[in-house]
C-alpha cells in the first residue's frame, strides 16, 4: 500500500485515531534519512524495538472494534514493512560509505609534521670542529660550568694574586673557597689529566663566562673548544701540524696559518694562531683590518707544572693544548658581524642557517 492509497482510505472511509497516527508515522518513516549509525539506531528504537511505536500500535490494534480491524491492520502492516525496509536500506548505505571512507584513507601518505626548525649556527660549527678532530683520533670530554678556583686557575699555574688572573674577569658564585663560573674550558683539561692516564687526546667543547661589557665583539658568555694531547715525546711540531690540518679542513685547503709568540700561564712556550683572512684571502680587508690575517686561537706546550699539578710525570710525558672561541670561528665562516645575534634568538637571523647542516 502506498501513501496515495492511504489518502484514498482517508477520503473514502471514516478515519480512526489509530489510522491518523499510522499515516503520520508513515510519512515520517518515508522521509527518514540518517547521517550516521547513531541516528539510524534512534530510528530503530523509536519504531522497531520491543517497546517501539509499531509494537504499541499492534497492542492497540487488538482492542479495536472488529469493523476497523481490516483497514487498520492493512495500514499497520504497511507501516511495519516500510519501517523495516527503510531501516535496511539506510543501513546498507551507511555501511557502504563507511567502507569507502576507510578505503580512501592512505596510511602510507607522509604526515603533516609542521616545520622542523634547524640547528643553531653555533651548534653547526661546534659539530664540525668535533668531527674534524675526531677524524684524527680526538675524543670529546666535558666538564662542569660551575667550577672551583683550583680547576679554573690554580692547577693551571695562575698563582693567587698573579696579574694573569686579570686576563679572565670572573663571575664568582661563592668565596672562600672560591666557586665561579668557568672562564675557559681549560678546567676540563685539568679534570681529564687528573682522572685518566696518558696518552690523552681529547677536545673539550663548552660554554664559558666572563664579566665583560656586552658589545658586538664581546659577551658575558661564549663558547670554546679546547684541545689537549699528552703522550711521550709530543713536540711543538705535532701541535703546528694538527692546527694546520684543522685550519685547512675548517676554512679550505688554501688556508695558511701563522703562529705568534704569546703568553698563557699554563703553556710554555705559548702562541696565538692566525689564519689567512677567509674573506680577502690575505690581500687585506675590513675583516682582517688590512693585515691579511685573523687570530683564531691560543695554544702552546702544556707547562710541566700543570702536568705535575694533575699527577702526570713531566719527565716522561709532554703535551700540547689549544683553545678557540666557537663564536669567532662561526663569524669567520658565515661573516656574522655582531656576536649578540647568536643569543638573541631573532628568527630572521636563525632562518638564514636553515639549510646549513
Ligand atoms: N684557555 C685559553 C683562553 O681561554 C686559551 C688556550 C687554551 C690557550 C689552551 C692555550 C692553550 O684564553
Amino acid at each position: 500500500m502506498r501513501l496515495h492509497e492511504t489518502s484514498t482510505f482517508r477520503a473514502t472511509f471514516f478515519i480512526t485515531g489509530m489510522q491518523t497516527k499510522i499515516t503520520q508515522y508513515l510519512s515520517e518513516v518515508e522521509l527518514f534519512t540518517a547521517k550516521n549509525v547513531e541516528e539510524l539506531e534512534q530510528f530503530r528504537i523509536k519504531y522497531l524495538s520491543k517497546n517501539g511505536l509499531l509494537n504499541q500500535l499492534f497492542e492497540d490494534f487488538k482492542n479495536l472494534p472488529p469493523d476497523q480491524k481490516k483497514i487498520s491492520g492493512q495500514m499497520l502492516n504497511h507501516l511495519k514493512n516500510s519501517a523495516n525496509s527503510k531501516f535496511n536500506s539506510v543501513k546498507e548505505v551507511l555501511e557502504k560509505t563507511n567502507v569507502q571512507e576507510k578505503e580512501h584513507k592512505d596510511f602510507t601518505l607522509k604526515g603533516d609534521y609542521g616545520k622542523y626548525g634547524a640547528r643553531h649556527p653555533m651548534s653547526v660549527v661546534r659539530n664540525e670542529i668535533i668531527q674534524i678532530f675526531s677524524r684524527i683520533g680526538f675524543t670529546v670530554a666535558e666538564g662542569p660550568e660551575i667550577e672551583d678556583d683550583w680547576h679554573i686557575f690554580t692547577a693551571l699555574n695562575f698563582q693567587p694574586d698573579h696579574p694573569a688572573r686579570d686576563m679572565q674577569d670572573t663571575f664568582f658564585i661563592e668565596q672562600d673557597p672560591d666557586i665561579a663560573l668557568r672562564t675557559h674550558t681549560s678546567s676540563v683539561q685539568v679534570r681529564l689529566m687528573q682522572t685518566q692516564k696518558p696518552p690523552l687526546r681529547a677536545i673539550m667543547p663548552g660554554r664559558v663566562y666572563r664579566n665583560e661589557a656586552i658589545s658586538a665583539r664581546a659577551h658575558c658568555f661564549f663558547h670554546q673548544v679546547e684541545g689537549l694531547y699528552i703522550d711521550k715525546d709530543v713536540s711543538f711540531t705535532d701541535l703546528k701540524q694538527v692546527l694546520l690540518y684543522f685550519a685547512k679542513e675548517m676554512f679550505g685547503n688554501d688556508t695558511e696559518i701563522r703562529l705568534r709568540p704569546s703568553y698563557f700561564p699554563f703553556t710554555e712556550p705559548s702562541a696565538e694562531m692566525d689564519i689567512s683572512c677567509t674573506i680577502c684571502k690575505g690581500k687585506g680587508c675590513a675583516m682582517c683590518k688590512k693585515t691579511g690575517w685573523v687570530e683564531i686561537l691560543g695554544c702552546g706546550m702544556v707547562d710541566p707544572n700543570v702536568l705535575e699539578n694533575c699527577g702526570i710525570d713531566s719527565k716522561i710525558y709532554s703535551g700540547y693544548a689549544f683553545g678557540m672561541g666557537i663564536e669567532r670561528i662561526t663569524n669567520l665562516k658565515y661573516s656574522v658581524k655582531d656576536l649578540r645575534l647568536f643569543s638573541e634568538n631573532d628568527i630572521r637571523f636563525l632562518k638564514q642557517f636553515e639549510n646549513v647542516i
